[in-house]
């Protein structure tokens, strides 16, 4: 089967047509003119649903304490060189202040992995808090990891309303390959906690990483299934950047080049916005560390979320994820100019002032 006739097989009146796990893995593999149909009926597929809309969620990293040692994630707590923080209330509500001034509409609150009682209060209180901003104006999203059922709904009844936790990787070898195989780092337990916030009625973003070592064509074709399959409301996918405080940085020879790891995750958002039109896809701030123009080329292959980072500067480079973070040095308002420019440069444009709800989830749960 060509390419065009595999990308044939979906259209906007066949949004629930999917790819099987071998055409994905051909169209991951597209190059030249059959790279190019992929990337232009992915951008006209997200036109034709979506619009030239970039919603924009303001990112603030809350904390760089976690319990949890990833074997890829610079913040994970056995690296010693780290200096950790969390952001007093004060400094969180300001940033959210921020976001809303600034017209984007929505919070991500994020953090590194912590469910003590202490801190799911201090979630609560604070999401709260965000909520009381012109009487419940923001969005707010959290990604606050794996936490108990309870502790989800505790959360969403504070008007919490969206929900990040990717599953890295949903091969259960895979994952076991790029985090501990311990009881702190149980796929089966990473797949319930998505259930459950699917089941509370969260919008619900998940995600892989794209280049991690071990990590095949089969694989991420069947990260897209997965994510097809979970009906999930929000995707996040970024190029892995190996860091070099982190077990995985010994791999970082036998992984794709930078160009092939950004190749193979816009190829990756490309396919998924043919699979499922009118979710939200992020241009993760991964894909710009790893190419300068790597969030426009997201946007343009399918994604329409951005998140733009809010955390006051003097912490920002203790949040290293993975090195030569984007933007850490870019002061908020800096950003929100150059996004403008930037968006309107490749024929987008920021909606302001609004929560920039998945569509999908939306008809979903729309009143039949
Ligand atoms: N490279 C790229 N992305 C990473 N993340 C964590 N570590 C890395 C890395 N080294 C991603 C994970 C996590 C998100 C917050 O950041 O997918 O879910
Ligand atoms: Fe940070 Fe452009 S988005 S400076």
């Amino acid at each position: 089967m060509s390419i065009s006739e595999i990308l044939n097989k979906v259209g906007p009146s066949t949004s629930s047509e999917t790819f099987t796990h071998e055409e994905i893995k051909l169209l991951l593999a597209a190059e030249g003119d059959d790279k190019k149909l992929l990337f232009d009926k992915a951008l006209q597929t997200k036109l034709a649903h979506l619009d030239n809309y970039v919603h924009l969620r303001g990112l603030i990293e809350y904390s760089n304490i976690c319990t949890k040692y990833c074997l890829y994630c610079g913040v994970r707590c056995k690296n010693l060189k780290v200096e950790r923080y969390t952001l007093s209330d004060e400094e969180v509500i300001e940033c959210a202040k921020l976001a809303h001034e600034l017209g984007y509409g929505s919070v991500a609150l994020q953090s590194g992995e912590r469910s003590d009682k202490a801190f799911v209060d201090k979630i609560t209180n604070l999401v709260k808090e965000i909520k009381k901003i012109d009487n419940g104006s923001l969005g707010v999203t959290l990604s606050l990891g794996e936490q108990t059922e309870e502790t989800y709904r505790r959360w969403f009844e504070a008007g919490a309303h969206r929900y990040l936790l990717r599953i890295e990787a949903s091969n259960e070898d895979l994952y076991y390959k790029i985090h501990p195989h311990d009881a702190k780092h149980d796929f089966k337990q990473r797949l319930s906690c998505i259930d459950s916030l699917l089941k509370i009625g969260y919008q619900t973003g998940t995600g892989v990483m794209v280049g991690l070592p071990f990590q095949t064509l089969d694989d991420l074709a069947d990260d897209l299934l997965f994510f097809k399959q979970k009906d999930v409301a929000m995707v996040g996918m970024g190029p892995f950047i190996p860091h070099p405080d982190t077990p995985l940085w010994q791999y970082r020879d036998q992984i794709p080049s930078a160009e092939e790891r950004m190749e193979l995750t816009l190829k990756m958002i490309a396919i998924l916005r043919l699979m499922m039109p009118e979710i939200n896809m992020v241009a993760a701030t991964a894909n710009q560390t790893v190419d300068p123009q790597g969030r426009e080329k997201a946007i343009l292959a399918g994604a329409n979320v951005i998140m733009p980072n809010l955390t006051p500067n003097e912490f920002r480079e203790n949040y290293l994820i993975y090195p030569d973070k984007a933007c850490v040095k870019d002061k908020p308002d800096e950003c929100h100019s150059c996004l403008d420019v930037r968006l309107a440069a490749i024929g987008h444009k920021v909606l302001y002032n609004a929560w920039g709800d998945s569509v999908a989830f939306t008809r979903k749960n729309a009143p039949k």
